[in-house]
């Protein structure tokens, strides 16, 4: 049987409008497939905050130890400015807590028809497709911070096992396609010192692990510009230090034309191809451990108006179907009717998209179609 245990956090703004969306295209694949997916709901973030005076409660983060996948919206807010501690540490506690330490955040064109949406011009940005590979528990965003009136410090700092296993999960990623993609491996070993042992140390990895994967060195700060000069000659996988992961995967978002469209995942092991058993960090659905929340926030200047765009939690979704219940076939199907939404106007249909993208749609309708759409692929 199909399924499996999943904790919703909602958080704050346009978390719980596009979150209740996504929800009803799992409640679609449940009936198409029989699978069953058990779902808690709880705080994170400001209305943590609000509830019990922080952002995320010790029995909060006990539960996202104890369920196959956590699926989150997003955590923030102007009304929390000044509050300690701020809603966006909840976050960061559970992804600490769930050692997810690998953040998988693709940059894509979910449909053709989006190309001209992006402020980069068409013949360059067209068929970019890489995935970036964040470190997500270790770096600067973690260790033992010094906050004093005069004195600020987080120590940025990386151990060899921190690196070998993100580089693992790059490795395996990369050996899901057949040539393998190439791989970069991002740092700035020519200033850090941590950057100069985790270019080693990846290299390690990769000749006695991955010795088939093409891997190359890239400074972080030449490729923020290679992203807008050359995108697409990063098609592939780019594994990278927490810090320059945030940084880069915003600038992808950028690329793009709209955050609204961009999915991530967060991991606890390295995903597993199709038809086989995860092995680190594998969860009792035989997927892997892991949190899935779109790469934008929470969007405070359209929240409550219907207007968020719901394709990057619904695109997240997907990605926890895949690696968290091994549903491989309904992520592809969701995958693309999101695709077919999007291409409707070119197709020369009825154009359903949300403001971001130049459209009139509202969340619920956008939605709507989506659903129309899996459920016809699926045939629920
Ligand atoms: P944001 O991503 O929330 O918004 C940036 C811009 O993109 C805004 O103009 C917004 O309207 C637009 N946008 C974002 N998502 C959209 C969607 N689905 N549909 C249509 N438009 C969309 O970034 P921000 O404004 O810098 O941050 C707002 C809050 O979110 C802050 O408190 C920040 O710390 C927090 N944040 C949380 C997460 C998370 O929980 N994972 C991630 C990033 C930022
Ligand atoms: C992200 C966000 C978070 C981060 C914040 C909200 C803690 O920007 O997921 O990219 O910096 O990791
Ligand atoms: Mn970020």
């Amino acid at each position: 049987p199909k399924g499996g245990k999943i904790l919703v956090l909602p958080g704050d703004h346009i978390g719980p409008e596009v979150v209740a969306e996504a929800l009803k295209v799992l409640d679609i694949v449940e009936e198409a497939t029989g699978a069953r997916f058990e779902r808690d709901f709880d705080l994170c973030g400001g209305a943590s905050l609000d509830k019990h005076g922080d952002s995320v409660t010790e029995a909060v983060l006990t539960r996202c130890q104890q369920v196959d996948a956590v699926f989150f919206g997003s955590a923030g807010g102007p009304e929390w400015g000044h509050s300690q501690p701020n809603p966006e540490s909840g976050l960061l506690r559970i992804r600490d807590r769930m050692q997810i330490f690998a953040n998988l955040r693709p940059c894509f064109f979910a449909s053709q028809s989006l190309v001209d949406r992006s402020p980069i011009k068409p013949g360059i940005i067209k068929g970019v497709n890489f995935t970036i590979i964040r470190e997500n528990c270790g770096g600067a965003y973690f260790g033992k911070k010094i906050e004093e009136s005069d004195y600020g410090c987080d120590p940025w700092a990386y151990e060899r096992s921190e690196i070998e296993r993100v580089a693992r999960v790059a490795g395996a990623v990369a050996m899901q396609q057949e040539p393998p993609m190439p791989v970069w491996s991002v740092d700035k070993a020519n200033v850090l010192a941590n950057s100069r042992v985790w270019r080693r140390i990846v290299h390690e990895v990769f000749e006695k692990e991955f010795p088939k994967v093409k891997l190359q060195d890239q400074l972080a700060d030449s490729l923020a510009m290679l992203f807008i000069t050359k995108p697409t000659a990063f098609n592939g996988i780019i594994v990278t230090d927490n810090t320059f992961g945030d940084i880069l995967s915003d600038e992808s978002g950028g690329l793009t034309g709209s955050l609204g469209l961009l999915p991530s995942a967060s991991l606890a092991g390295p995903p597993a191809a199709r038809g086989q058993q995860p092995g680190l960090g594998r969860n009792n659905a035989g997927g892997v451990t892991g949190l899935y929340e779109p790469v934008h926030g929470s969007a405070p200047d359209i929240s409550g108006k219907g207007l968020a765009n719901p394709v990057a939690q619904v695109l997240s979704l997907a990605m926890m179907l895949r690696y968290s219940f091994n549903m491989h076939h309904e992520a592809e199907m969701i995958e693309e009717a999101v695709k077919k939404v999007l291409d409707s106007k070119a197709d020369g249909g009825l154009e359903v998209r949300t403001g971001d993208l130049g459209g009139k749609a509202g969340t619920r309708e956008m939605s709507e179609a989506i659903q129309a759409e899996v459920r016809r692929l699926l045939k629920a």
